[in-house]
């Protein structure tokens, strides 16, 4: 007797079909899989074997092929225990063939028949979706996490007996409809607010200046100074997410295990922090079972990488072309496997080892040597990703003690929103979005300087000794403070305004 049935495999944060074929005959009692790597196969059978029997479904006692194709594509994980288990169990009892027809099963089984939820039900119901499926069994946890997509219904399984129950007609499971409208609803509330941060006007600045045009930021100040409060408010003035966007998070999120309890859609913008023993996998993404990294869960959000100094040296390293392409790739066995991770990264740094060269109120005890150790643990080749340098001063006492309120997120974030607005009829069609991603040719052409600007850029070299990296991302930087002043031209006061925010460049050594 041979069934077949459907589920859903993952490459990546993209779903694509699986067939399962089980082919029962009489003969010497055996259990073979083919098609999942040699791994996973013993541990799906035994758990398969116990699913069914606890749920007083015979297990037959014969000799049983199961086949998962296509052969070539990777299938990690446990999620086809129950096609397999309902490919078995098709081909030995009495199924209408009605039930199964246009049906995606996915899950894993616990040894007592119940389901356990999985990592990546979105990206999964997407592709069933996609690939023409009308129902979709899944594990009853991973429900509501499916249901923001609409045009599938959704069958909640709870345990291998129900779902049998169901498939020969007698207890049917009522499905549940996913609804997509009303997923943006609560986008925009993060529960904190640049209000919060008293003083600091010109640091306020340089950050706006930096979500405006998607540009990479660091941050050096000494401990206390306000760096993560502010780096922490960094996606309540980014312009919100597009549906797509969100969908894009929330597939990552899903693919990662990381939604939220309680939440079914990413519609805030990611804020990631990973802590400086992180290593290259869980920042890039890896493993045994891929999974995307810090930098994936970061998509369309701000990736805060906090005593930057501190993280090991190939971490940093494997930042690099990450950042340059908006996507990481993992080398796989059998292919290799891309999360997407457009994010903007937001680094924080002390400015010397003991944190308080420059500071006002405390004595640094580093020597210039040390000092020159500590900063360049962050490699050219990162800092050359990195547009905006800036100092965070010690907040004033008199400022902390102001009752007076900093400018709220939402007035921010209209500025913010105006020059991205500029930015993509600048580029439309062009294949980018923001300032910070322009080409040189694309600098050359959007942005020329006057007489004036370029007397300026020149003496800011001469006198300041910028490197020759400084100067493209001045240019960068001064389109997009240009931009938020709504000025066609790039004029020397934006200029001027851009130099500013190459700190390291400027004296490396020194306050
Ligand atoms: N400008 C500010 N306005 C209000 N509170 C501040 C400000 N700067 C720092 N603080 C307070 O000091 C605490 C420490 O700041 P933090 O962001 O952790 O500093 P850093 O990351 O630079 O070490 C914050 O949680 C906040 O309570
Ligand atoms: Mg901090
Ligand atoms: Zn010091």
């Amino acid at each position: 007797m041979l069934s077949k049935i459907y589920s859903v495999g993952l490459l990546g944060i993209d779903g694509f079909t699986v067939t399962v074929e089980a082919d029962i005959s009489s003969g010497m009692p055996s259990f073979e899989i083919v098609g999942l790597p040699d791994a996973t196969i013993k541990e799906s059978k035994d758990r398969i074997r116990a699913a069914m029997r606890n749920c007083n479904l015979p297990f037959p006692s014969k000799h049983i092929t199961v086949n998962l194709a296509p052969a070539n594509m990777k299938k990690e994980g446990a999620t086809y225990d129950l096609p397999i288990a309902v490919s078995i169990m098709v081909a030995t009892s009495t199924i209408d063939k009605e039930f199964l027809d246009q049906s995606v099963f996915i899950g894993e089984l616990a040894l007592d028949g119940s389901l356990r939820g999985i990592n990546g039900i979105l990206p999964m119901a997407i592709a069933a979706k996609s690939n023409g499926f009308e129902r979709i069994f899944v594990p009853s946890e991973n429900a509501q996490e499916a249901s923001i997509i609409e045009g599938i219904a959704i069958y909640p399984v709870k345990n291998l007996y129900e779902l049998l129950e169901h498939l020969q007609g007698t207890s049917p499971i009522i499905p549940i409809f996913g609804n997509s409208s009303g997923v943006l609803r609560n986008n925009g509330f993060y529960g904190v607010d640049f209000a919060d941060v008293k003083g600091q006007e010109s640091v306020k600045r340089a950050v706006e200046v930096a979500v405006a045009g998607g540009h990479n930021v660091l941050m050096i100040g000494s401990p206390g100074s306000g760096k993560s409060m502010i780096a922490r408010r960094i996606p309540t003035i980014l312009p919100d997410m597009t549906n797509e966007e969100a969908i894009e998070v929330t597939k990552i999120h899903s693919v990662a295990g990381t939604i939220p309890p309680g939440e079914s859609f990413m519609s805030k913008r990611p804020f990631r922090s990973p802590h400086h023993t992180i290593s290259s996998a869980g920042l890039a993404g890896g493993g045994p079972n891929p999974k995307p990294g810090e930098l994936s869960l970061a998509h369309h959000g701000v990736l805060f990488m906090d005593e930057l100094p501190e993280f090991h040296k190939d971490v940093l390293e494997v930042l690099r072309q990450p950042m340059e392409d908006g996507f990481v790739t993992i080398s796989r066995v059998m292919g290799t496997v891309a999360y997407p991770c457009n994010t903007l990264f937001v680094g924080a740094m002390n400015p010397c080892k003991c944190g308080y060269h420059g500071d006002e109120e405390h004595i640094c005890r580093c020597t210039p040597q040390s000092i020159e150790k500590y900063r360049s643990r962050i490699s050219g080749p990162l800092m050359d990703r990195i547009d905006i340098h800036i100092t965070v001063p010690s907040v004033k006492f008199n400022d902390l003690h102001s009752k007076q309120q900093g400018e709220r997120s939402t007035q921010i974030k209209q500025r913010v929103d105006k020059a991205r607005e500029i930015q993509l009829s600048r580029f439309a069609g062009e294949g980018i979005f923001s300032n910070a991603q322009m080409s040189a040719s694309q600098i050359e052409r959007y942005c020329a300087l006057d007489e004036d600007s370029k007397n300026l850029l020149e003496l800011a070299y001469s006198k300041l000794g910028l490197s020759a990296r400084a100067h493209s991302r001045i240019l960068k930087v001064a389109r997009t403070i240009a931009d938020l002043d709504d000025s066609m031209h790039i004029c020397a006061d934006h200029i001027a305004e851009a130099i500013q925010y190459r700190r390291l460049d400027r004296d490396y050594m020194g306050v």
